[in-house]
């Protein structure tokens, strides 16, 4: 097995989280460090330190880079690792503009080395499970995301490059691109139309803004981020409506989440076969109550012959004879799947300087797919677009 050296640049946060997660890796060295903040580096470790992080790429035994800086910085210092030769695992977002966006696709064209973003949420298995779910449309058609995010602000003092849209595009560049990549990564299609809204608490903190994208064939996704919040109250719920089911995934690293899903003998077989569900309910149809319509209701006179497992939904015939509901839950902790996600996505840019020929989960041009949607919601909500 080909052990790789690593340099990670920006050893703020994030960088930190990366190396201790990276060190449990046989295969991955973390050689080198750099970070414009020498107290960023005063920590016990025997790599090697730089706070230029030009310095770290004369290092030759660096055969790749993480770069972990503020996304202003992302263009640049992504560009001169490739130009040394160095294949880089890029942190979310990719630039905070489409021009730097497409200049970073272009240098890893033009040096042939690996280039990822680091969408971790790609690599945690539950979101996997729903994705395989999603496109074998065992549910039907993907109609509808709800990305409802409260962060807390607590750690984000108002001088924080957080706030400065000139360093990180702000909340939907620098944080929804998360999100907006998952549906990206459930469902993609191609954008038709975008929108936002955002809210002021004051001339330098946009601290609410919302999302609408629309795509081909008639999936609808809102992405709500508010960081306005303490810790105690930070809430993410992803709602995914299907034709026949309604799935609500909790937390920003998603352990599991509830389902309510009309089924046919096939699908629930696929359903209860899934590693992380577990069905608390059936009932065939005949037996469940339809709420939607009050008793004593008339019965509409609409032509056609309706069997009574069939359901239309969307325009759609559907086959179905059960209700299920049930939950979603992986058994490990929120820090271990963090963790684990972490170091799938670097393993993944491994496979692929092992093997060119590897498909990577998260390509640059995923990052700058959801950075366009992004930027086009935020000028949208500044009434700039
Ligand atoms: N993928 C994820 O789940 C995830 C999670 C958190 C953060 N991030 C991303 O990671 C990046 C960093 O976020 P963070 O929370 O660690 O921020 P941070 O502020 O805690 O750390 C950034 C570090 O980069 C350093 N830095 C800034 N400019 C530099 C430069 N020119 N040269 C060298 N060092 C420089 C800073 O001194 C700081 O120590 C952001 O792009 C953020 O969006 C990703």
């Amino acid at each position: 097995m080909r052990v790789l050296n690593i340099g990670i640049i920006g050893y703020g946060g994030f960088g930190k989280f990366l190396h201790n997660s990276w060190m449990q890796l046989d295969n991955v060295h973390v050689v080198a460090i750099a970070d414009i903040n020498s107290d960023a580096l005063k920590v016990p470790t025997s790599v090697k330190a730089f706070t230029d992080w030009r310095t770290l790429l004369l290092e030759k035994d660096i055969d790749a880079v993480a770069i972990v800086t503020e996304p202003s910085t992302h263009e640049e210092i992504a560009m001169a690792c490739m130009e040394a030769g160095k294949h880089v695992l890029i942190e979310k977002p990719l630039a905070i503009a489409l021009s730097a966006a497409e200049n970073i696709i272009q240098a890893r064209d033009r040096t042939g080395t690996v280039a990822a973003i680091d969408f971790i949420m790609r690599f945690n298995p539950l979101l996997q499970v729903i994705k395989g779910f999603t496109q074998a449309e065992i549910f039907g058609k993907l109609r509808r995301v709800d990305v409802e995010n409260y962060a807390q602000d607590e750690q984000l003092p108002p001088e924080h490059w957080f706030w400065d849209s000139e360093r990180s595009g702000g909340i939907l560049i620098e944080h929804a691109v998360h999100f907006i990549d998952l549906v990206h990564f459930f469902a993609p299609a191609k954008i038709l139309n975008v929108n936002g809204l955002k809210h002021n608490r004051n001339l330098q903190q946009e601290d609410q803004i919302i999302a609408n994208v629309l795509y081909e064939g008639g999936l609808i996704a809102t992405h709500y981020h508010s960081f306005a919040r303490p810790g105690f109250f930070e809430i993410t719920k992803i709602k995914l409506a299907y034709d026949l089911a309604d799935i609500e995934l909790q937390g920003w690293i998603p352990l599991g989440g509830t389902l309510k899903a009309l089924v046919n003998p096939q699908t629930k077989e696929t359903l209860l076969a899934s590693p992380f569900f577990e069905c608390s309910n059936d009932i065939a149809i005949e037996n469940a109550s339809d709420e939607s319509r009050p008793e004593g209701w008339g019965v509409s006179n609409i032509n056609g012959s309706f069997s009574p497992n069939t359901i239309r939904s969307g325009g759609i015939a559907y086959e179905a004879n059960e209700i299920l509901t049930g939950k979603f839950q992986m058994n490990q902790s929120k820090q271990e799947v963090y963790a684990d996600c972490v170091r799938a996505s670097l393993l993944d840019v491994l496979k692929k300087i092992e093997n060119p020929g590897h498909e990577l989960a998260a390509c640059l041009e995923t990052g700058s797919e959801s950075l366009k949607v992004a930027i086009l919601a935020t000028a949208s909500a500044r009434n700039i677009a």
